[in-house]
């Protein structure tokens, strides 16, 4: 039997083919169900298996393929890098580029992009990004999203707050011509958000990849061409 995050143990007795994870004294029942689906998951497997840190990357993997938003870029921001899935991918399809990203949480160094452990919402945040890379951004990505606590409406307005800040950041610093994608939470603002993209982009697309959960509210929003 494995050791768990959550200091139980995995039985690997499964049911056709799906493992179950036995409840354990320590472990809550949303603990358990959160293991089981990880144990469960075939993109937490891909993502051990091909050296990801997080099964996010497939998130932006899949969103790539659809809307080649990485093709030519050369200067990036990654918004809630942690662990670090999606700046592995940006340095694996454009190794060249220089990489900048912030998370609140710490980060293991990753060849290659520069780390900000940081709030995104501090005042010296955008100018410290954009020093960092030397240049304007030609892509701004954001995966950012608060914690949730469970109340539906604040986790909406708490996670659209971050991305609203990083629209403005990517419309006040992105370079003629440059991309946005990020993390969206459907429910109520997410109207306003698309009609300023809108007005600053030449084409505006939202998608839910595949590899974002079904049940989950997130979707993607892929802003292109900075006017
Ligand atoms: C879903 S995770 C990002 C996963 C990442 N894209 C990857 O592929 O590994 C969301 C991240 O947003 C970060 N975050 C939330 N609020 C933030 C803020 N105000 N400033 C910086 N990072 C923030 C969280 O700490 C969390 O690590």
């Amino acid at each position: 039997m494995a050791k768990t995050p959550f200091g139980g143990k995995i039985s690997n007795r499964s049911v056709a083919g799906k493992q179950r994870v036995k409840t354990a004294k320590r472990r809550t029942a949303q603990s358990t169900r959160w293991l089981e689906r990880q144990l469960n998951d075939p993109y937490v497997q891909k993502a051990q298996a091909e050296g990801y840190r997080s099964r996010a990357a497939f998130k932006l993997t899949e969103l790539n393929d659809k809307f080649h938003f990485l093709d030519g870029r050369k200067a990036v921001v990654d918004l809630g890098v942690a662990p670090g899935g999606w700046a592995q991918v940006v340095r694996r399809l454009r190794p060249k580029a220089a990489v900048v990203g912030i998370d609140l949480l710490p980060v293991d160094p990753i060849e290659g992009v520069t780390l900000f452990e940081m709030d995104f919402m501090a005042d010296d945040a955008p100018d410290l990004l954009t020093d960092a890379l030397g240049s304007a951004p030609d892509l701004i990505l954001s995966d950012m999203a608060a914690n949730t606590v469970g109340h539906k409406q604040t986790d909406h307005l708490r996670t659209m707050g971050l991305v609203e800040a990083a629209a403005d950041f990517a419309i006040q610093t992105l370079m003629p011509g440059g991309h946005f994608v990020s993390k969206c939470f459907a429910g109520g603002t997410d109207g306003e958000l698309l009609k300023l993209l809108k007005s600053n982009f030449t084409v505006v697309k939202h998608a839910k990849p595949p590899a974002s959960r079904k049940g989950s509210v997130e979707w993607y929003v892929v802003a292109m061409g900075r006017k």
